[in-house]
């Protein structure tokens, strides 16, 4: 499967700068692709687009050439740098975990996710070990590809040498397209197949 970024421009409102202007990329299943580019850049505005949750000013995200069925399941699923932000803080994790699909035992057991944390609040578990289950949640079967914006940026080096070990394998294995934005060049040349400097796609002046 492709992933397609079509000319995709964005700006927040009417007299505001362009931060983003004709990006134009693919992303082919199986392929890791870095994005880097200065802090306040446009990286995680980017992401948002891609994943559906901001609407371009002008250009279309199409995979295998169709435009993304704003109806169904979301085949472009994203995780963010702050898990704590992205769950329910009123839903235990069990709920959490399960509201999207029911990952099984083997994908909580690679992700290091242990089995009496979905009894908690998510106020009760560590960044690193909320973070497992945003990845765990959005594995779906329906998922071909995932945006990972700074998904490790908060973890110390042993949380995320675990967390991209796995995520990789589970990503080898479904031959998902991810697209990873990260500040830490050492990350990307080790874990993507490709880098793109975000400033070398974007025409804004
Ligand atoms: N809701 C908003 N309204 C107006 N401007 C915004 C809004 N959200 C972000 N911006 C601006 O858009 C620009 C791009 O922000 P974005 O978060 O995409 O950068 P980034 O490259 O992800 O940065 P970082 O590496 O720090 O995460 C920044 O100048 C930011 O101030
Ligand atoms: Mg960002």
């Amino acid at each position: 499967m492709q992933l397609k970024i079509e000319n995709i421009s964005f700006r927040y409102n009417d007299k505001s700068p362009w931060i983003l202007k004709d990006i134009n990329m693919k992303i082919e299943s199986g392929e890791r692709v870095g994005i880097i580019a200065p802090s306040g850049y446009g990286k995680s505005t980017l992401a948002k687009i891609i994943a559906g949750y901001e609407n371009p000013t002008c250009g279309k995200i199409l995979i295998d050439g169709k435009e993304i069925n704003k109806n169904g399941f979301c085949p472009v699923q994203m995780i963010h740098q702050h898990p704590e932000l992205s769950v329910n803080p009123r839903w235990k994790m069990e709920k959490v975990l399960n509201e999207c699909w029911n990952p099984d035992d083997k994908m909580l057991e690679k992700l290091g996710i242990e089995k009496e944390w979905l009894k908690r609040w998510p106020a009760e578990l560590s960044g690193g070990e909320l973070q497992r289950f945003c990845i765990a949640r959005v594995l779906s079967p329906d998922t071909k590809f995932l945006i990972c914006d700074e998904i490790t940026t908060m973890l110390d080096v042993i949380s995320q040498a675990q967390i991209w070990k796995a995520l990789i394998e589970i990503a080898d294995e479904k031959d998902y397209g991810m697209l990873i934005i990260t500040h830490n060049m050492h990350l990307a040349e080790r874990i993507c197949t490709r880098i793109i400097d975000l400033r070398d796609i974007n025409r804004r002046v």
